[in-house]
Formats: C-alpha cells, sequence, structure tokens
C-alpha cells in the first residue's frame, strides 16, 4: 500500500510498507514543498555569467509550467479509471511533485519577465503546441516522450552537477531538486500508457510511443530555438553566426550537455524500452544526498 505522509517540510511520500519519512526506497516518489526565492532575487546571466548557458536553462524553464499542467491534466484524466489502486497513488504522488514544480517555475519566469525578457510570447507557442493534442491518449503519449526527455535531462544532470560550476546557488537548487523528482517519477506515465493500452498489441503501443516523441521532438526544438533567438536580442546580443557558434559549442562540446543527452534519448526508440529496466537507485541516492547537504530543512525527505 502507498500512503503520503507529512514530514514538516513537505510531503514524505511512503511507496513500500514500512519505509518511513527518513528512510525512502529508490523507487519511492518525494514531493518536497520548498520554495527557491528566485522571484525575490533575478539574476541576469545566472549562470557562470554566461549567457549561453543561462538562455539553455531559462529556456527550458519556459515550457514547464504550461507543460506540467498539461501532464497532470493527461495522468489524472486515467487515475480514476484504471483499476489499479497502487498506480492511482502514484499518480498522485506524481501530481504532487509537479504541481510543486510549476509552482517554482512559474516563479522563475516571472523573475525573467522581471529582468526584461518578454516571458509571454516565449510561452505562447508552447501552451499552442500542446494546445493541438485533442484525445487523451494522444495527450498520455506526448506526456510519456516528455517524461523521457526530462529524465534524460534529469540523469545528465545528477551524473555531472559539476555542469552547475559558478552557477547562482538558487538556481542551481532549484534545477537540482527538479533532477532528482523528474527521476524519482520518471516511469509513471509510461506505466500508466501500458496500462491504458492493454488491448494494444506490443508493436501498435511501439508506434503510439515513437510517433508520439517525432511529434513532440521537433516542435520542442523549433521553439526552443525561436526562443533563444528572442533570448539574445533581449539582452542586446546579435544572434548572429558567432552566438549560433558559440550555442553549438555549448551544447555539443563544452560542456556538452545536450549532446551526452542524445544516447540516453534514443533509448525511447528501442521496442522494448522501460525506464525501469535501467537502474537509477546510486543517481537517486546521489540527488537525495545533495539536497539534504545544500538544504539541510530538505533534507529530512532525503
Ligand atoms: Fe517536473
Ligand atoms: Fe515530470
Amino acid at each position: 500500500m502507498v500512503t503520503i505522509v507529512t514530514d514538516g517540510v513537505g510531503y514524505g511520500w511512503k511507496g513500500k510498507e514500512g519505509a518511513t519519512a527518513d528512510h525512502h526506497g529508490a523507487d519511492d516518489i518525494i514531493p518536497r514543498d520548498i520554495r527557491f526565492g528566485i522571484v525575490d532575487k533575478p539574476t541576469r546571466h545566472w549562470f557562470a555569467g554566461d549567457i549561453v548557458k543561462t538562455a539553455l536553462a531559462d529556456g527550458l524553464s519556459i515550457f514547464l509550467p504550461e507543460g506540467e499542467r498539461f501532464f497532470i491534466r493527461s495522468l489524472k484524466h486515467y487515475a480514476a479509471q484504471l483499476d489499479d489502486r497502487e498506480l492511482a497513488d502514484e499518480i498522485n504522488g506524481y501530481a504532487v511533485q509537479e504541481a510543486y514544480h510549476t509552482r517554482e517555475h512559474e516563479d522563475y519566469n516571472r523573475a525573467m519577465a522581471a529582468l526584461g525578457y518578454d516571458v509571454k510570447a516565449m510561452e505562447r507557442p508552447v501552451a499552442s503546441a500542446l494546445g493541438l493534442t485533442t484525445k487523451p491518449l494522444q495527450r498520455l503519449a506526448v506526456t510519456c516522450a516528455i517524461e523521457h526527455l526530462t529524465a534524460t535531462l534529469s540523469t545528465v544532470t545528477l551524473r555531472h552537477p559539476e555542469i552547475f560550476d559558478g552557477a547562482e546557488p538558487h538556481y542551481r537548487r532549484l534545477w537540482m531538486w527538479h533532477a532528482l523528482e523528474e527521476i524519482e517519477h520518471k516511469a509513471v506515465a509510461l506505466d500508466v500508457l501500458k496500462k491504458a493500452t492493454a488491448n494494444m498489441s506490443g508493436w501498435q503501443r511501439y508506434l503510439l510511443r515513437v510517433v508520439a516523441m517525432n511529434a513532440t521532438i521537433v516542435p520542442f526544438l523549433l521553439i526552443f530555438l525561436r526562443n533563444t533567438y528572442l533570448y539574445a536580442k533581449t539582452d542586446g546580443v546579435k544572434p548572429g553566426f558567432r552566438f549560433w557558434m558559440r550555442f553549438l559549442w555549448v551544447v555539443s562540446v563544452s560542456p556538452g550537455f545536450w549532446r551526452r543527452c542524445i544516447p540516453l534519448l534514443l533509448r525511447y526508440y528501442l521496442p522494448g524500452f522501460d525506464p525501469r529496466n535501467s537502474d537509477d537507485a546510486a543517481l537517486v541516492a546521489k540527488g537525495r544526498e545533495w539536497i539534504a547537504r545544500e538544504m539541510p530543512a530538505a533534507g529530512a525527505t532525503a
């Protein structure tokens, strides 16, 4: 049985009978109600004073409030009809985590607006693209694809926390917290998809997954690049050849964040892909220790 316990910081998520708020299993989903105060301290080029690195992280935040509300709705639609109490409880834990993420990224994006970036113009195509999905199963398949993207980015983040060297602590903490919780709930959306498509053949389900990934990743990249262009212009930087060469260098060479993501991302195209097959226990433990060390008040949930 799965229950939620409050632990004075947020919610401790008990995934196993007998687990306590202080002794969680690696596969437990633990929503942590943490405020990072970014809206109180907006910082231009917070990522080591580097416009490209900052634009890469801020560009991701643009997708998140709208995206995470969409994920919660997609999964909650199925929670009542699956006849699987444990999965319904996992969806609940997932939704609480994503709701906290939404709240913090709304503040993050407000801070970006306070610095002069046209956040509304950058968020508009995200809402439009997500609005193109009309059927619950489409929305669920898109949620699975994006959850794999976020799990991929989070895996690389937790494997290489030194990427944040020189970053402002309040931003770095938010991204590490978010990365940990994305890994904790990486399998929930696909578990729901498996249940919701129990009457489909394995190949039909595979096609649904990969078509949704292709339909997600292309608009994601186009919107991301367009928003990076707007971002640079706001900073008075001409987004010309030199800017894009530097962008390419940062994503593919040093620190090469996107390059490190590609092999993990491609796993989604394997017919038998299941996030539960990659054991992230050590990574989750590393993330929880990091949070306990950096944010002792939140450490109660680690
Ligand atoms: Fe999230
Ligand atoms: Fe997520």
